[in-house]
């Protein structure tokens, strides 16, 4: 009799334990009604394997053959949305911009950032607050007019100094390539350059040179955030390290800035500029300093590391394609000459200039899927049903390699951007973004990637040394496409 009763019991157990079993996978696995499809999830981990890939925005771009352009993905309790091709990313950031502006709030990031600066917060009226007034700030310090362009004029110069010291050596041009950007954002934030071996300056190169790395490492976790809780796999004590490291240098200068703030004097620079906000608005001026020093990071990093990874990749396209430069030469002796430094007036009269760098952006998309974006409610796109809090990751590489968009996507080619001997404009380039969380330095980076890039190609001649492998292209990080380090020779040509 008791043996039966134990049975019974067993049975029982098991029965629970089944049942429980299949209601978790189905909780794991279930994609709500009318949510896109995607490749098949394994219980508990669910789509992460087909996204953790070597080069996933390839893969998805492949995948998307399969399932569609709009592709659903579930891993673990997270859903996920990836926006392949221009056509897509465009209805979902710019005609329902209301829905798809947010960020993920359960990201490494996000923990790390809370709530603080600009690039990680929510779609919420603090966001558009601080990308009004930064906006305004921006632009009041130059961005998009010629009084910036003296400014990074000077830089350029401290650039060619350095790199008259390196002729005919073989060098690796990234460090040259990121010292000018930095500068340049310094100058617009903190009215002030630094010296390449200031302690300061290296301090801040070592954390973006860190930070890139870290943003690269915490993919995986924050898809699946239950990783964070496995040994090796919690990277928000490193991005606390590295964030804090960077908001603390800036804390420091905002505390000096603040002790020599003088209300009746013209603003001169961006922090100059928060501060004299800061202090108008009064009230919770404490948090809104902590905030401005989370801010200082954004755009410092921002600035920096998206300019020097494009002119990295422009000036491996250089020397990989030796005629394409020689054109460029050409062009730029007949308009600028050698006598002077080269302006943004002549920009028009430099058309092929313009089609190459936008050649450049297409090829590299040095940010593959643009910053994560999150739904912040119920939201219908393409007969898609994607519900609030779903995680979207705007495929930016797929529009920009899009065989129906393009002739021979792999190939670079910046003719494919020029008609009739004049720049033709793509709307399917789309390395800023679109809708509410463009990027904000936009114009700054045109501005800055045409002066340094020309003004490299009016003076130098770049190529590859004698016994040295040629680049591969090949992408070693892919949050932001970090380049393979690759060797040139450099030759003073004027
Ligand atoms: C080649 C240069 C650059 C590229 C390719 C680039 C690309 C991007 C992309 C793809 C986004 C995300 C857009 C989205 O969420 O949909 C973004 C956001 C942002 N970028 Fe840039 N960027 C560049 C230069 C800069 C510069 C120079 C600055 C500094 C002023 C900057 C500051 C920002 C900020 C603050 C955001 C966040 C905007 C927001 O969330 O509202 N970027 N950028």
């Amino acid at each position: 009799m008791s043996i039966t009763i134990l049975a019974f019991d067993e049975i029982n157990l098991l029965l629970c334990v089944l049942i429980l079993t299949l209601t978790v996978v189905y909780f794991w696995l279930h994609r709500p009604q009318g949510f896109p499809p995607g490749p098949f999830g394994w219980p508990i981990i669910g789509s992460l394997p087909s996204i953790i890939v070597e080069e996933p925005y390839k893969a998805m771009a492949k995948l998307s053959k399969t399932y569609g352009n709009i592709i659903g993905l579930k891993t673990g309790r997270r859903l996920v949305v990836i926006l392949n091709g221009y056509d897509t990313i465009r209805t979902a950031l710019v005609k329902n911009a209301l829905a798809f502006s947010g960020r993920e709030i359960d990201t490494v990031q996000h923990e790390v950032f809370n709530g603080r600066g600009l690039i990680n917060i929510d779609y919420n009226d603090v966001w558009k607050e601080e990308r009004r007034f930064t906006l305004m700030a921006l632009r009041k310090c130059g961005m998009g007019s010629l009084r910036l362009e003296g400014k990074i004029l000077r830089e350029i110069k401290y650039m060619m100094a350095d790199l008259d010291e390196r002729i005919n050596q073989p060098i690796d041009l990234l460090d040259i390539l990121t010292q000018t950007p930095a500068n340049v954002i310094t100058t617009i934030l903190l009215g002030k350059r630094f010296d390449n071996n200031d302690t300061t300056f290296l301090k801040l190169l070592s954390l973006q040179h860190s930070f890139t790395r870290t943003v690269n490492r915490v993919g995986a976790s924050n898809f699946f955030p239950t990783l964070r809780f496995l040994p090796g796999m919690n990277y928000a004590n490193e991005m606390h390290a590295i964030i804090d490291g960077g908001a603390k240098i800036f804390r420091q200068y905002i505390k000096d800035y603040i002790r020599n703030f003088d209300s009746n004097s013209e603003p001169q620079c961006f922090i100059d500029m928060a501060i004299s906000r800061i202090e108008t608005l009064g009230d919770h001026a404490t948090m809104l300093y902590d905030s401005l020093s989370y801010t200082l990071w954004d755009l410092y990093s921002a600035g920096t590391e998206t300019i020097s990874m494009t002119l990295n990749w422009a000036m491996q396209y250089m020397v990989l394609n030796p005629k394409i430069q020689y054109k460029l030469q050409a062009d730029i002796d007949d308009v600028v000459g050698a006598s002077r430094p080269v302006s943004t007036t002549d920009r028009p009269s430099l058309p092929y200039v313009d089609a190459t760098l936008n050649e450049v952006h297409r090829m590299s998309t040095i940010v593959p899927f643009s910053v994560s974006h999150r739904v912040t409610k119920n939201a219908w796109i393409n007969g898609y049903f994607i519900p609030s809090g779903t995680y979207v990751l705007p495929n930016l590489w797929s529009a920009h390699h899009d065989a129906t968009v393009w002739d021979d996507p792999e190939t670079f080619r910046p003719d494919r951007f020029m008609k009739n001997g004049s720049l033709s404009k793509r709307l399917e380039l789309i390395p800023f973004g679109l809708g509410h969380r463009e990027c904000i330095g936009k114009q700054l980076a045109n501005m800055e990637l045409f002066l340094i890039f020309t003004s490299l190609i009016q003076n130098y001649r770049f190529s590859i040394p004698d016994n040295i492998k040629p680049p591969t292209s090949k992408c070693l990080l892919r949050a932001v496409s970090v380049l393979d380090p690759y060797i040139v020779r450099v030759q003073k040509r004027l």
